[in-house]
């Protein structure tokens, strides 16, 4: 029977507004629609279509555009770049682009291995007594050429010497300071303030005395470094002959990680170059262990604190992080537990 409830409920149905459900099925299908009927069909069109683009690329970069075919293009565009680039630079403006160079791995070096140095492990610090050593052997060996003029005498208190045999180093050199009351510059001993004294007045008197080479400020050297301590280490102790067909220059020593292959510095670490004080084994590799790790000190004197430092933010991190969970489930606990009640209004009810 016609009644008013059932021309209500079919109107409305007619009429009704399409679901969310239905619209997001119709533009799903219509988008299907383009490559299949379905999601199967869609998939095989995609796949045929991944696996032809595939055999034609490969045919394509095999057969049609080669080697051979492309050098022609790949030279006229890098000579047509490089004419641009000097062309914008006689007018003082620079390319975002370089030119790029062949390189072997002669020329940037043989890739020092990862040797297991104590403070590499994340909760150990430097081994101290290996600084002391290695200020020693530093002292002793590589400060005949090399300088380092960032690091004081009063780096070391504390790190790998007391106050007093720090002072006593220090009081070991003259330096230079004034002027004084008659105008006049004079020689004191040296004390905590002074920097490690350089082996040459300045970098032409070094270059002069080494072939033309000058020795790097070792101060931040490992940080300037690609390999860091490993790389110092491979190469105080990386001499070896040259290869077969590698002709080195007069006054330069062939080492494989040097980048190029032929360094200025002759090797410097040999067995028992250096005496040490606590009794500790002088061969070759302890030297060049402890130079290295002396080197590693002195670009991040902050590694210990900063190791420890570490640590800390991690433990009270990790308290946080417990408390602000607790903490969240407290602030929504009655969010999460609260129930939501439907209640029809007047004009559902018709
Ligand atoms: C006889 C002088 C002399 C002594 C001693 C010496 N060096 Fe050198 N060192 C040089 C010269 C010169 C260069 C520059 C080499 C070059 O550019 O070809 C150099 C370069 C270096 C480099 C930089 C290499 C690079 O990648 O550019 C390091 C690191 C180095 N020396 C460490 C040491 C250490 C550590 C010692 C002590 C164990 C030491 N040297 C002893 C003369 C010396």
């Amino acid at each position: 029977m016609f009644t008013r409830a059932a021309y209500t409920t079919a109107t409305r149905a007619a009429f009704r507004a399409p679901t969310f459900a239905q619209a997001r099925n119709a533009s799903t299908q219509a988008a299907n629609g383009a490559f299949g009927a379905d999601r199967k069909a869609a998939a095989a069109w995609f796949a045929k279509a991944a696996a032809g683009s595939a055999i034609l690329g490969y045919g394509i970069s095999n057969y049609v555009v080669t080697d051979d075919r492309l050098a022609p293009v790949t030279k006229a565009v890098a000579e047509s770049m490089t004419a641009l680039q000097k062309k914008a630079a006689e007018y003082g403006i620079e390319m975002p682009f370089t030119v790029a160079h062949a390189f072997s791995t002669a020329d940037h070096g043989l890739h020092p291995p990862h040797y297991p140095w104590d403070h590499f492990k994340p909760w150990k610090t430097y081994d101290h007594a290996s600084i002391r050593r290695g200020f020693q052997v530093y002292k002793e060996v590589c400060s005949a050429c090399h300088s380092m003029e960032y690091i004081h005498y009063r780096n070391l208190v504390g790190v790998s010497h007391t106050e007093s045999e720090a002072k006593e180093l220090a009081a070991e050199y003259e330096y230079e300071d004034g002027p004084n009351d008659k105008g006049e510059m004079f020689m004191r001993p040296g004390k905590l303030t002074d920097p490690m004294p350089s082996p040459y007045p300045n970098e032409e008197a070094a270059r002069a005395a080494n072939g033309g080479a000058y020795p790097p400020d070792l101060s931040c050297i490992a940080r300037a470094r690609h390999g860091e301590e490993d790389y110092i280490f491979a190469l105080l102790l990386g001499y070896c002959d040259p290869p077969a067909g590698v002709n080195v220059r007069e006054g330069l020593h062939y080492n494989p990680y040097f980048p190029g292959g032929a360094i200025a510095m002759a090797r410097a670490i040999y067995d028992e170059v250096v005496e040490y004080e606590d009794g500790t084994p002088n061969n070759a590799s302890q030297l060049a262990k402890d130079v290295s790790t002396f080197l590693s000190w002195a670009s991040y004197p902050e590694h210990d604190e900063r190791k420890k430092m570490g640590l800390k933010t991690l433990a009270i991190s990790a308290m946080l992080l417990g408390l602000s969970v607790w903490w969240k489930r407290f602030k929504w606990s009655y969010i999460k537990t609260r129930k939501i009640v439907y209640k029809p209004g007047k004009f559902d009810e018709v």
